[in-house]
């Protein structure tokens, strides 16, 4: 899809990625971003085409007003996201149900609400999954959290399924490591989420399914798309 023009939804956008993706839309030229966040408050808009949004993806009622309010976007960037599970012997069932509930639920709760919108785009719309290379193997240390990952790639494929023949497109975002809260304790070599937004938006350009926007999800990639097995085996020991 061409970036130049469109009206973004960005959940998540306080922080982190989404706020590096509400940055990188405005460069590539998004005539509107509704930066959407539990606490709107947070969201820096600098610029008039920031339209900061109430939007707490567990709440159905604040989901309905969202679509409601954002009735003419055409760029749907599903990114809200928490890693609460980490080993899926001993995370609580708690924290197992808390990752489910935002990276599967949440996301296919906005989904539902903004695909009647997204229909309304006579030139096309899309839906963007911020997935996680997680969602292809399991890292054994978050694996209550990649278990959610998996499941979300599961519904986008679904989703792709259930959508054709309309005109939305249904991609998944799939990075490495990115240096956000979600994993600052992790020691690990991380990714900007300036340059993973920006990485994002390229394989949005290209329409490609399967966006692997960083470095370390490159090389993952094309490991996975030569064995699914020798994938599963190098995540193994994280
Ligand atoms: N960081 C990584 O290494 C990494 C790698 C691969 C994929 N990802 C994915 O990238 C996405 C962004 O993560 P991040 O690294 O930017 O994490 P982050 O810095 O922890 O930010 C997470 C964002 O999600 C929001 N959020 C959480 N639950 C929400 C809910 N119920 N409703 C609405 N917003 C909610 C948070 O809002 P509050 O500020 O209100 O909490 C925050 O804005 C996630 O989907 C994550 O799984 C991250």
């Amino acid at each position: 899809m061409k970036l130049r023009g469109s009206i973004a939804l960005v959940t998540g956008s306080n922080r982190g990625l989404g706020k590096a993706l509400v940055s990188a839309l405005l460069d590539a030229g998004a005539a509107k971003v509704y930066a959407a966040a539990r606490d709107p408050r947070k969201v820096v808009s600098t610029d008039p085409r920031i339209v900061p949004l109430a939007l707490d993806t567990s709440k159905p009622e604040q989901i309905a007003a969202a679509a409601r309010g954002a009735g003419d976007v055409t760029l749907l960037v599903n990114n809200a996201g928490v890693a609460s599970a980490a080993n899926v012997l001993t995370a609580s069932q708690a924290a197992l149900e808390a990752d489910f509930a935002t990276n599967v639920y949440g996301t296919l709760a906005v989904i539902r609400r903004f695909v009647p919108v997204l229909e309304r785009a006579t030139a096309g719309a899309t839906i963007v999954n911020v997935l996680s290379l997680a969602s292809l193997g399991s890292f054994p240390a978050l694996g209550g959290y990649s278990a959610s990952k998996a499941a979300a790639y599961s519904i986008t494929q679904a989703l792709r399924g259930e959508l054709r023949g309309k005109l939305i497109d249904v991609l998944a975002v799939l990075p490495g490591p990115i240096d956000t809260d979600m994993v600052r304790d992790l020691p690990m070599p991380k990714t900007s989420p300036v340059d993973v937004a920006r990485g994002v938006l390229a394989g949005v350009e290209r329409g490609e399914e399967e966006i692997f926007p960083d470095p370390m999800a490159v090389e993952m990639g094309a490991l996975w798309n030569r064995s699914h097995k020798e994938y599963e085996r190098a995540f193994a020991s994280f």
